[in-house]
């Protein structure tokens, strides 16, 4: 399909007022995206002229987000409502004949259903054509009023309604194909009929139809596309579906997800065949994770990348890191940004690391914290190891060779270098270089004093005479009253 006769107009200039956020409501975040970002992406499959995002609210947060994707902002100031919305985004038009225009706000719309619409409103010969859905609920929407099976009279706000009209179900999902040179000269004749003295979009409709133009409304065939965000409460269910539509995409692509509806996954993040995810996990970002993966409950991974047959224990938390095939982390383990774990590398409970390299088949198993360091081949890291990295004011690198073994509760103060074969005895505070093959041993000195103990026993218990004597006297006069009884 051509569309280079098509220019895609995106209404974001509103402040969403009913969500009660200083934030505008386009810049709020669904199915792991801002709505507007989802919209223009949306958008981008059609190949039309290009995409114009009328912005008004934080205009330039909203600019920063739409710019990078190849869309074209134009400034309405004040916001008069989405009629005038369109009037301001006129002179950015060009030589258009068709525009897509689509609310900020209903960020599920597929390109496929729009696509459906454009064609829809070429065949119809059409000066408008709706898209409309069929809602259970269809209150807070404006509702389509046909005149016949195909052709539409009006869109009636929820404000507007009669009583008859308030049982219509089909309501107007605010995405619209125009043919411009029909859709001016009617927004010309809108006027700013109610209680917010606004110029509405959908007026526009009714103009249309009175004067004979050809009004069609295509009903999606999934009506959740058109849900709107106007409330916290839409916006968690909108983020509901994308959220559903991810897992469902990832499990026909092989993954298995148990108790789906508990987990979390945006939409950037992919997931390779025969990995189970389990419940509550959340992948987020840019995560990838390859084939036969298991991420245990609980996990959140961000921007993570993990090789084939990783195993993610529960409640894991990992950011901007690299796991390479079959490594194994947690439980809860802390990956902080930066670290790139080897093939076959074990990570156990109570372990962070933050820009640290782990060598392959390398192991720290027990509550320590590797920063900045470089850990060889096979080498293994001692319960309670701390790699010493800052000063108060510079971090400092710890490396390690290979084959290393790092006794328990060591303390390496960086920047230091452990040689391959190496051994750090227990307990050491290590400050200076570790030669290869050679021992590391940096603690007090044992002393053992023989019999120290039992002479302590003695005394201590000397002491505690006096008392057992109390005990005695205190005895006394109760045998004395039991012989006063006699
Ligand atoms: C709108 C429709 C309603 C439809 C519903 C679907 C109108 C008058 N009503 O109502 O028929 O059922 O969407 O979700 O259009 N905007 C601007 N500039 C403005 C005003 C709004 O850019 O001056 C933008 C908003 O940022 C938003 C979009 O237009 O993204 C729609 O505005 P909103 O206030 O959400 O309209 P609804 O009340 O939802
Ligand atoms: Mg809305």
């Amino acid at each position: 399909m051509s569309n280079n006769d098509l220019t895609n107009v995106i209404l974001a200039a509103g402040k969403g007022t009913r969500l009660k956020s200083s934030l505008a409501k386009v810049l709020h975040r669904a199915g792991g995206r801002t709505l507007v970002e989802h919209i223009v992406r949306a958008c981008g499959p059609l190949k039309g002229r290009e995409t114009v995002v009328v912005v008004g609210h934080q205009a330039e947060q909203v600019a920063a987000i739409v710019e990078p994707l190849e869309a074209v902002t134009v400034l309405q100031h004040p916001q008069n409502g989405t009629g005038h919305a369109m009037l301001v985004a006129k002179r950015s038009l060009g030589r258009a004949k068709l525009a897509v225009v689509l609310p900020g706000d209903a960020p599920l719309v597929r390109a496929e259903t729009l696509k459906a619409l454009i064609t829809a409103h070429r065949n119809g010969n059409a000066a408008a054509t709706i898209l409309s859905a069929v809602l259970a609920d269809p209150s807070g929407y404006g509702r389509v009023v046909r005149k016949s099976e195909t052709a539409v009279s009006a869109i009636v706000e929820e404000s507007q309604l009669t009583d008859e009209q308030r049982e219509i179900n089909e309501i107007n999902s605010a995405i619209y194909c125009f043919t411009l040179e029909k859709l001016w000269p009617a927004l010309a004749h809108v006027k700013p009929n109610n209680k917010h003295r606004e110029l509405y979009l959908t007026d526009a409709i009714a103009v249309l139809s009175a004067k004979g133009e050809t009004v069609l409304a295509q009903v999606a065939a999934d009506s959740r596309e058109v849900l709107g965000c106007n409330t916290r409460a839409d916006l968690a269910d909108v983020d509901r579906v994308f959220r559903e539509w991810k897992r469902n995409a990832l499990m026909d692509a092989g993954v298995t997800i148990q108790l789906p509806e508990t987990v979390l996954i945006d939409p950037d993040v992919t997931v390779g065949e025969d990995t189970i995810i389990e419940p509550t996990v959340q992948l987020l970002g840019k995560t990838k994770i390859g084939a036969r993966c298991t991420i245990r409950t609980g996990s959140v991974l961000t921007d993570a990348v993990l090789g084939d047959e990783v195993t993610v224990e529960a409640h894991c938390v990992v950011a901007e890191s690299r796991l390479d095939d079959g490594v194994i982390i947690g439980p809860f383990a802390r990956l902080r940004p930066n670290n790139h774990l080897k093939a076959g590398a074990r990570i156990g409970n109570f372990v962070e690391l933050k820009k640290s390299t782990i060598g392959e088949g390398a192991k720290a198993m027990h509550l320590s914290y590797l920063g900045d360091a470089k850990i060889g081949t096979k080498s293994n890291i001692g319960a309670g190891t701390i790699t010493c990295n800052y000063d108060g004011f510079h971090k400092y690198p710890t490396s390690i060779g290979n084959k290393v073994f790092i006794g328990s509760d060591t303390a390496l103060v960086a920047p230091v270098h452990v040689g391959d074969g190496a051994y750090i005895a227990a307990g050491s505070t290590i400050t200076e270089n570790v030669p290869a093959d050679g021992l590391g041993i940096a603690r007090g000195r044992q002393v053992n004093k023989p019999g120290w103990a039992a002479k302590k026993r003695r005394e201590l218990s000397a002491l505690e005479k006096p008392k057992s004597v109390a005990k005695r006297s205190k005895r006394k006069p109760r045998r004395a009253s039991k012989k006063g009884k006699r």
